[in-house]
């Protein structure tokens, strides 16, 4: 059935709405996820090159568009002209060839440059190993013996050279094969991994802070809840950040021991242990995110829930509920099993 008139006219200005409260939810947040606000030298070059770009852009369609309208004018129907009738000009067409021709060659200058500046990682660049996985960040320090998920930590000032590996082929299925794109606008490019190649991209941040990011290749159900946190910490707040995660956490006490048991081996109706896919071992690799010193986090499950007791209730009683496309499944844990597993995860420091 077609729509009447009258409610196509109400849908113009509901179209409307949508259209602004997508605009302004994009800029939402607290801190701006945004290419155009670089945050250290790397971002910053492409912004620069951004600029010249988009300068070129902007002149170039003025002109065009005022040749477009001045012709249209001109040449407009009169009664009685007739439009000239002729095949080809050899020299207005060498003309177009050769501006357009030009004003790329000019471009490239600057684009080729700024491509090689940020294909080189500087001497004492620190080195972090990049997994993308449906759908959420592992990170892995060889140095420092590492592994993280999700919120990467950072020292200032300091070029970061990650190496972007897609997921070992199928570590836990062949779902894994699948391509993602790790991109923190204010700090760096955005770069594909892809599975069985290596990439790197360079990041670095002048200032302290936490910089968001986001997956930016649809990668399947969860892709836009794929997000990630880069903590940018002078050299003193890094260095303590290690030594947090690298040091055994305090032993749980209370009800956090009990977590700690279900944790470990399930019990009651839980139909498979927590410890089967996730490591609390600073450099332990499993299927699922490696949660050492998980209570120093922020964010939990792709950088998307604050890390809080009623946020870590919900998402263990029932994780596709919260997270569609999440692999966690809901492991059948009773309301006391899961208050004792957050105190367990809380207690994890
Ligand atoms: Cu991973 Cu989109």
């Amino acid at each position: 059935m077609r729509p009447s008139i009258a409610s196509r006219g109400r849908a113009r200005p509901s179209a409307l709405g949508a259209l602004l409260i997508l605009l302004f939810t994009s800029c939402g947040g607290d801190q701006p996820q945004s290419a155009l606000e670089p945050a250290g030298p790397f971002a910053r070059d492409a912004d620069q090159l951004w600029d010249i770009t988009f300068g070129v852009a902007v002149v170039i369609f003025f002109v065009v568009e005022a040749a477009l309208v001045w012709v249209l004018f001109r040449y407009r129907h009169r009664p009685g002209r007739k439009a000239a009738q002729f095949h080809g000009n050899t020299r207005l067409e060498i003309i177009l060839t050769v501006i357009p021709a030009m004003i790329l060659a000019t471009i490239a200058v600057p684009t080729v440059d700024t491509i090689f500046d940020l294909a080189r990682a500087p001497e004492g660049a620190m080195e972090i190993e990049v997994i993308g996985h449906r759908f959420w960040w592992e990170y892995r320090y060889p140095e420092e013996g590492i592994t993280t998920a999700n919120e990467m930590h950072i020292p200032v000032d300091t070029p970061i050279k990650l190496r972007l590996v897609g997921a070992e082929a199928d570590t836990i299925d062949q779902q894994e094969e699948i391509i993602h794109s790790f991109w923190v606008p204010q700090l760096g490019g955005a770069q594909d991994i892809i599975p069985g190649r290596e990439a790197t991209l360079l990041i670095q941040a002048d200032d302290p802070g936490v910089y968001r990011g986001q997956c930016k290749e649809y990668c399947g159900l969860a892709h836009g809840d794929m997000r990630l946190r880069v903590h940018a910490e002078t050299q003193e707040g890094f260095d303590s950040w290690v030594a947090d995660t690298t040091d055994a956490p305090s032993q749980p006490t209370g009800l956090a021991a009990e977590g700690r048991q279900i944790f470990e081996s399930g019990g009651g109706g839980i139909t498979q242990p927590c410890a089967g896919c996730h490591a609390v071992e600073t450099d332990a690799q499993g299927v699922a995110p490696n949660l050492a010193n998980f209570a120093a986090r922020e964010t939990f499950a792709g950088a998307i829930f604050p890390n809080e007791p009623e946020f870590l209730r919900a998402w263990i009683a029932d994780p596709q509920a919260e997270k569609a496309g999440a692999k966690m499944p809901d492991v059948g844990a009773s309301p006391q099993q899961i208050d004792a597993l957050v105190a367990y995860l809380r207690s994890l420091d």
